[in-house]
């Protein structure tokens, strides 16, 4: 049995993380992954689509070293990793600033530089102004900034995302979408990232990994060539729809 090993980045050319041949199968015998071959490299935004319950948050808390594969080896070589959830889990207790803060407290940074991570953070994702806001009183948008937010605080070299953005409105979503990708030019991290939503994996992404329905297989693998930043009008372009006909016919076919 083999496990997920984090270790500082050795190289600077070596992926951030490494799934080679890896296969999960839980103690009850769920069998959730099976020879998955996947890489991420600093620079680069790969994202992973698939049917419900075919393992891709399974992947992710792999990455993250949460859980521990069963077969293959997966190597995660830093242990700055960022993880967003699906649910913002902001504590309701706390306000914006404290909950941005909430990682670097737990990592012992100490108080003001904790104040000014928290403070840069929150500039970053547009959330300047709310610092004293409580849960409650923020947009589900919001909420995935303050949460995006907590996460940059620790300058992750490796960002996991697990389809953060899938209960929001399409024009949030799509906002999001492009700051995602402003801090990604600007920080130049790893990102593996998790979606339903084949145009958002498209638009985000530097290459798009199409898995089966459970037990997870990747039957198909996309790059997407567009630069970056990207115009947000490549998604009404012929070569943008191309790209999104690829994908779903991927996942169809992988779902009959
Ligand atoms: N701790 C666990 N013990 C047993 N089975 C599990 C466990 N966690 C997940 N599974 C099973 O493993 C499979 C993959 O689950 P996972 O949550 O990774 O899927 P997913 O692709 O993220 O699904 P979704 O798109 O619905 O979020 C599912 O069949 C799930 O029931
Ligand atoms: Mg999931």
């Amino acid at each position: 049995m083999s496990t997920a090993t984090i270790e500082r980045v050795s190289s600077a050319t070596a992926p951030l993380v490494e799934f080679r041949d890896v296969g999960m199968t839980y103690d009850d015998g769920t069998v959730a992954l099976e020879h998955v071959d996947i890489e991420v490299r600093r620079g680069e935004f790969v994202t992973v689509v698939g049917p419900s319950g075919c393992g891709k948050s399974t992947l992710l808390r792999i990455a993250a070293g949460l859980e521990a594969n069963t077969a293959g080896s997966c190597e995660t070589r830093t242990d700055r990793v960022g993880f967003v959830f699906q649910d913002a889990t902001l504590l309701p207790w706390r306000n914006v600033e404290k909950n941005v803060e909430l990682l670097a407290e737990l990592g012992g940074l100490p108080g003001a530089a904790r104040a000014a991570a928290a403070r840069s953070a929150i500039d970053l994702v547009g959330l300047a102004g709310f610092e004293k806001s409580m849960p409650r009183q923020l947009s589900g948008g919001m909420r995935m900034r303050a949460s995006l937010a907590r996460s940059l605080t620790l300058d992750p070299d490796l960002f996991l995302f697990d389809e953060p953005f899938g209960a929001l409105d399409e024009i949030t979503r799509q906002r999001l979408n492009d700051e995602l990708l402003r801090l990604f030019d600007q920080r130049g991290f790893g990102g593996l990232f998790i979606t339903h939503s084949v145009a958002e994996a498209v638009y985000l992404s530097t290459r798009v990994v199409v898995m089966s329905g459970r037990p997870g297989q990747i039957v198909d693998v996309v790059d997407v060539p567009f630069d970056t930043p990207r115009d947000p009008e490549i998604r009404f372009t012929s070569e943008f729809g191309a790209l999104v006909g690829r994908v779903s016919h991927a996942l169809k076919e992988a779902h009959t």
